[in-house]
């Protein structure tokens, strides 16, 4: 078909690097870091999922009350005074950002993103035509106040892809510079859940006094994403639009996903069955952080995430180098890793990082592609960056 007879926001369109890595992520034997897949040995069992011959009938677009009810209670646990009426079921958090971005994104509409942030979103708001304002949160208050974004993202929590969180206070400072900026508040808090030390996790949206603002989670990572289920909570202005944009997106989530996940999450071993999931990540990411100390100490500097499914790394050169780069040798190697280029609004050529998941690969495969991956990083440095041994 001819481009010329598609919107003009179809030449916006990219393609989504994740989904390509992911591609050859799954060819058999393929030890692969890229994607943010949970563990599948975390998923429920088959013959546990239960749904009933109702839930196969059209439902409520704002989702099953008895989701949003279990939503607004599992908020208001944490201090947070949410009510049910607030909560509008989504599927998966991805939409949510679809919806946001079709509400409020239009050509030229100015968008603060962390730099760097979550690839996924980057690719949606730009498709509606953002104009990026890439901050970090020390910079936040003079980025919001000098360029006013009408909307800024934000993964506060085990951010994606640096797992970095923010402290109380930066928290407060965050939702006081998008009040005083009057920038709608987007946070995402997809890892909250996955958490293995204490830190800071009060939504930013929590502090917001007066403003808009939009809070969204998700049952991905902690019951299984292939049910595409996830919800969001926003001010009282943003939700009848939000409701229609859904609407008119897909009707409603699936009803029978949203059974199966209210009967796991009201089963008497919910708690247990999160401690567990907690339990079995804070083994695999100390195992791999053992097995990168190895491999990559004298490559590469890099924190221990304190929670999430991420570690981002950076090489030690001295002129950077483009990640992106050594990908086809390392998936030729049979391993894949997420270079960190796409993570950045400006689309920096030279972003000497790289993100590796640790939850989706079997512990005893660690080793052979984390030291696969250092060889091929080691000699692509040699290559790229002569001056470094
Ligand atoms: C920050 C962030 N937001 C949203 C999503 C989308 O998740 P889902 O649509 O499965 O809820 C992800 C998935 O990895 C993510 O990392």
């Amino acid at each position: 078909m001819s481009t010329n007879r598609l919107a003009k926001r179809a030449s916006r369109l990219t393609p989504s690097p994740i989904r390509e890595i992911l591609s050859v992520a799954s060819r058999p034997g393929m030890i692969s870091f890229a994607g943010g897949l949970p563990d599948a040995d975390t998923f429920p069992e088959v013959e546990s999922l239960s749904f009933e011959k109702s839930d196969l009938q059209y439902g409520p677009s704002e989702g099953e009350p008895y989701l949003r009810e279990h939503v607004a209670n599992e908020i208001q646990g944490r201090g947070w005074q949410i009510n049910a009426d607030q909560v509008l079921i989504l599927s998966g958090s991805q939409q949510g950002i679809d919806l946001v971005a079709k509400l409020i994104v239009d050509e030229g509409t100015k968008v603060a993103v962390e730099s760097p942030t979550y690839l996924a979103a980057l690719q949606v708001f730009k498709l509606f035509g953002a104009d990026y304002v890439p901050y970090d949160i020390e910079t936040v208050a003079s980025a919001v106040s000098k360029e006013s974004p009408t909307l800024l993202y934000a993964i506060p929590t085990f951010q994606n892809p640096s797992s970095s969180v923010y402290t109380t206070a930066q928290r407060q400072q965050l939702a006081q510079s998008c009040e005083r900026g009057n920038t709608i508040l987007f946070e995402d808090d997809p890892y909250r859940d996955l958490s293995y030390q204490e830190c800071d996790k009060q939504a930013v949206c929590s502090f917001m006094e007066k403003g808009s603002w939009i809070y969204q989670s998700t049952f991905s990572k902690t019951v299984a994403p292939g049910l595409r289920l996830g919800y969001l909570v926003c001010s009282a202005d943003l939700y009848p639009q939000l409701l229609m944009l859904k609407q008119a997106a897909d009707l409603h989530s699936s009803r029978v996903s949203q059974r199966i996940v209210q009967n796991i999450l009201s089963d008497e071993q919910a708690g247990l069955r999160l401690a567990r999931l907690q339990t079995l990540y804070k083994a695999k990411r100390d195992s791999f952080d053992a097995c990168l100390t190895t491999y990559f100490d004298d490559l590469a500097t890099w924190e221990l995430p304190a929670g999430g499914l991420f570690f981002w790394l950076q090489l030690k050169t001295t002129t950077p180098i483009n990640t992106r780069l050594l990908l086809s040798a390392a998936v030729e190697s049979g391993v894949t890793f997420m270079p960190g280029e796409a993570f950045y609004a400006d689309g920096r050529e030279a972003a000497n990082c790289f993100r590796l998941n640790f939850s989706s690969t079997k512990e005893e495969d660690f080793e052979k592609g984390l030291s696969t991956l250092a060889s091929i990083f080691k000699s692509g440095i040699a290559m790229q960056n002569p001056t470094v041994a």
